[in-house]
């Protein structure tokens, strides 16, 4: 059973970058199954480590998508990506240096991380973009 729950609120109606959200949705939950679990500090900093390269690829990615690059608003989204990748990293780092997390902080954590991004940022973005937004689940 996934941990992280998707929501239509979170359909940006561009596939590539909603197929992106849920390939980081599955790597969210891979991370808090295996805090759940009681896996190794190693082990759930892998998983960390393989969250925190999916977000890079999907910033990157995204960013392409930005129709105005260099106004205020892509660059605060880019900013705010910034944000994300040094917070992802800061988690793992506290993780594999032993501090202790238990499974409802990291799940706290990481649902608020993406969400909130998605609705400040990523939804304000694809209003931008020339095509009407399909609402419906990916
Ligand atoms: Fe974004
Ligand atoms: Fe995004």
């Amino acid at each position: 059973m996934p941990y992280f729950l998707w929501t239509n609120d979170l359909v940006t109606g561009n596939r590539g970058i909603d197929s992106d959200h849920r390939s980081l949705t599955s790597a969210i939950d891979e991370v808090l199954a295996a805090a759940e679990a009681g896996e190794d500090a190693r082990s759930i900093g892998e998983k960390i480590q393989h969250l925190s390269a999916c977000a890079l690829a999907h910033f990157e990615r995204e960013t392409t998508f930005l129709v105005k690059p260099d106004n205020d608003e892509s660059i605060a989204h880019r900013k705010d990506h910034l944000r994300l990748s040094s917070e992802i990293d800061s988690l793992k780092l506290q993780i594999e240096s032993g501090v202790q997390k238990n499974p409802a902080e990291v799940y706290d954590f990481l649902k608020t991380w993406l969400r909130t991004h998605i609705i400040s940022f990523d939804l304000e973005m694809a209003k931008s973009f020339p095509v009407a937004p399909d609402k419906s689940l990916p």
